[in-house]
């Protein structure tokens, strides 16, 4: 008989209000090993609220929250550090890269925080911009690069210290559809290759196709597409 997996996200009766008004109701989800969530809904409807509480970057007023079965809101603010570094990986709209730092010296970032020595730091992000394809821009500036390389950059430092789960929120966003399919098809082929769960945000129906399964915001209640 198979051990029984631990989901990598368990999120129940999650719910959060600005300023008297519900962003998010009740939500509640469940995310496997190696599974890939589209979450779509209108703007406004709460999808990077829930993405920030996911990632504990923000607090939900009520609910449950569990990251590799660990209750976020009993963490102390350093093990909430922790667990984010070891087990998170993030891939913005906008890349967010670090301006001043060297591509390589961007995907080796996360390993910096987690204490990993130089040289094998530059071992896995050197791997990881072959894969994306973008090694011969190692030693550039971020500024430097196309929008489609970096968010290959993204993708390669979200994914170098080898997370449980990528939170995206609309990575191909501001990109081209020919970028955008690129950047969809390396997210499909990474995660399936070291089985990282994925939450894509997205309002692209493309986008979504990448995905395992999706669900939708509305007004701040989820709803399952299959449902
Ligand atoms: N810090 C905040 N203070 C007050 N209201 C906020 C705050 N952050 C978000 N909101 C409100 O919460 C609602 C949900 O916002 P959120 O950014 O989660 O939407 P979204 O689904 O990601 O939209 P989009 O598709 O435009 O990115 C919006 O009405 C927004 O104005
Ligand atoms: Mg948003």
């Amino acid at each position: 008989m198979p051990l029984p997996t631990q989901p990598v996200l368990e999120c129940h009766a999650v719910s959060k209000q600005y300023d008297s008004r519900f962003v998010l109701r009740s939500v509640s989800l469940q995310l496997a090993p190696g599974e890939r969530l589209a979450l779509t809904g209108p703007s406004g409807s709460g999808k990077s609220t829930l993405l920030n509480c996911l990632g504990g970057i923000d607090r939900p007023d009520s609910g449950d929250i569990l990251v590799a079965g660990e209750n976020l809101a009993l963490l102390s603010s350093d093990a909430l550090a922790t667990l984010r570094r070891e087990r998170l990986g993030n891939i913005f709209q906008f890349f967010h890269l670090l301006p001043t730092l060297s591509v390589r010296e961007n995907v080796e970032f996360p390993l910096l925080l987690l204490g990993v020595p130089a040289p094998e730091r530059a071992h896995r992000a050197d791997a990881l911009l072959r894969r994306v394809e973008i090694a011969h821009r190692a030693d550039a500036l971020p500024s430097t690069l196309s929008g489609g390389e970096m968010q290959r950059c993204a993708i390669a430092r979200a994914l170098v210290h080898q997370p449980a789960l990528i939170l995206a929120d609309e990575p191909t966003g501001n990109l081209d559809s020919r970028n955008g399919a690129i950047i969809l098809e390396l997210l499909q082929a990474l995660t399936d290759e070291t089985t990282t769960a994925l939450i894509l945000v997205t309002h692209s129906e493309e986008a979504a196709r990448i995905c395992h399964r999706g669900v939708s915001l509305r007004d701040g209640v989820l709803q399952n597409h299959s449902a």
